[in-house]
């Protein structure tokens, strides 16, 4: 390792837990489960396969926390006991290979079609999630105060599956227009009551299960993955999302992982290069003590080496090109014990 490779250096976590280097795998859904939402043998294929490169902490794709909450037809799911098994065997493939396990829960809210969420659409209000040309979302159904219930149980209830299982980190999925994400979001949020309108409002739903969510995995690491921005008009905006980074890591967060919002995870149109989202990391790592995650394109260990150096971030999360096997970095894997 030289000076100037700033990935390999590890990093303590408050909790005492170290992550041998900078690289995570982030969320990416494999559609690999079978009908019931249970793991198989090419899910578990594949996070051996992924954690192979070396990166020091390894998400599992986002896992529904109840059936209405799925969002496609082999979507992993972590809302029943017998989805206990798969997921530990994936825990336990990611750290028999060194890597921390992760592990992103999800309730798809609004994004999602009856077919797929047992004939529930459950939203924050009346406005459907704006997606992609050419796919379709059900009709929205604003949910009650009972349904608010179900989800701070649904989150609770796979959280204490998620930590039994074995992993690491649990990550909240509250970006790319997914259920946690319409309750922020003004353009899907259109509630009256204490839950809508007012930046304080929209935040509080996902602050609560937060704080729920801490508490059952107390000594683990809790990352929230949320929008840098909806990048659409009247959107959700950097200086919000920054705000929102400030009040989870009052409520004891360890990790922001900044991404998109409402539009999706893909590259917004105006951005270019390795890093388009690394001007909203940075915004937030300025504004914040505890790591930030940024995403978006990155490729070249140069290039990951001047955004940590540089404090933009504390990790960067490759993606596609560790899935597409582009990522080449040699180093990584035998980074271990370094200090940093
Ligand atoms: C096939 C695929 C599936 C994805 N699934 C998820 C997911 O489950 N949860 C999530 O937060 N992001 C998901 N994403 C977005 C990635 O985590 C990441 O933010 C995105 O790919 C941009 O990073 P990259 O340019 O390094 O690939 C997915 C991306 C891909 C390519």
């Amino acid at each position: 390792m030289t000076e100037h490779d700033f990935r390999l250096k590890n990093w303590e976590f408050s909790n005492g837990v170290r992550a041998k280097n900078r690289l995570i795998v982030p969320a990416m859904a494999s559609e690999t489960a079978d009908k019931a939402g249970y793991a198989t043998d090419a899910t578990i294929a594949r996070y051996g396969r992924l954690t192979e490169v070396g990166a020091a902490i390894v998400l599992v794709e986002y896992s529904y926390v109840h059936e209405s909450g799925r969002s496609e037809p082999n979507q992993l799911g972590a809302a029943e006991p017998g989805h206990f098994i798969g997921l530990q065997t994936l825990a336990d493939t990611i750290r028999s290979r060194g890597a921390l396990a992760g592990i992103q829960l999800v309730h798809a809210g609004g994004k999602t079609l009856p077919e797929w969420s047992g004939g529930r659409i459950m939203t924050p209000g009346s406005r459907p999630v704006p997606i992609m040309p050419g796919r379709k979302v059900g009709v929205p159904q604003a949910m009650s105060s009972t349904d608010m219930e179900l989800w701070r149980h649904w989150f609770a209830s796979s959280t204490e599956r998620a930590i039994k299982a074995g992993y690491d980190l649990i990550e909240l999925h509250a970006a790319h227009g997914y259920g946690l994400n319409q309750w922020l979001s003004p353009l899907t949020n259109d509630r009256t009551d204490a839950y809508g309108g007012s930046q304080e409002n929209r935040f509080r739903f996902l602050l609560e299960i937060v704080s729920i969510v801490r508490e059952i995995s107390a000594g683990k690491l809790l990352s929230v993955r949320i929008a840098g921005g909806d990048f659409l008009e009247q959107g959700s905006t950097i200086v919000e999302a920054a705000i929102l980074a400030q009040r989870l890591e009052a409520q004891g967060v360890d990790i922001i992982n900044v991404s998109s919002g409402l539009g999706g995870w893909r590259r917004p149109r105006e951005r270019v290069g390795e890093g388009y989202l690394l001007p909203e990391a940075r915004f937030i790592q300025n504004r914040i003590n505890i790591p930030v995650i940024a995403v978006g394109g990155f490729e070249t260990p140069q290039v990951i080496d001047r955004a940590i150096a540089l404090g933009d971030t504390s990790f960067v999360a490759v993606g596609r090109a560790i899935l597409e096997g582009r990522y080449q970095d040699a180093h990584l894997r035998s980074s271990g014990a370094k200090e940093g």
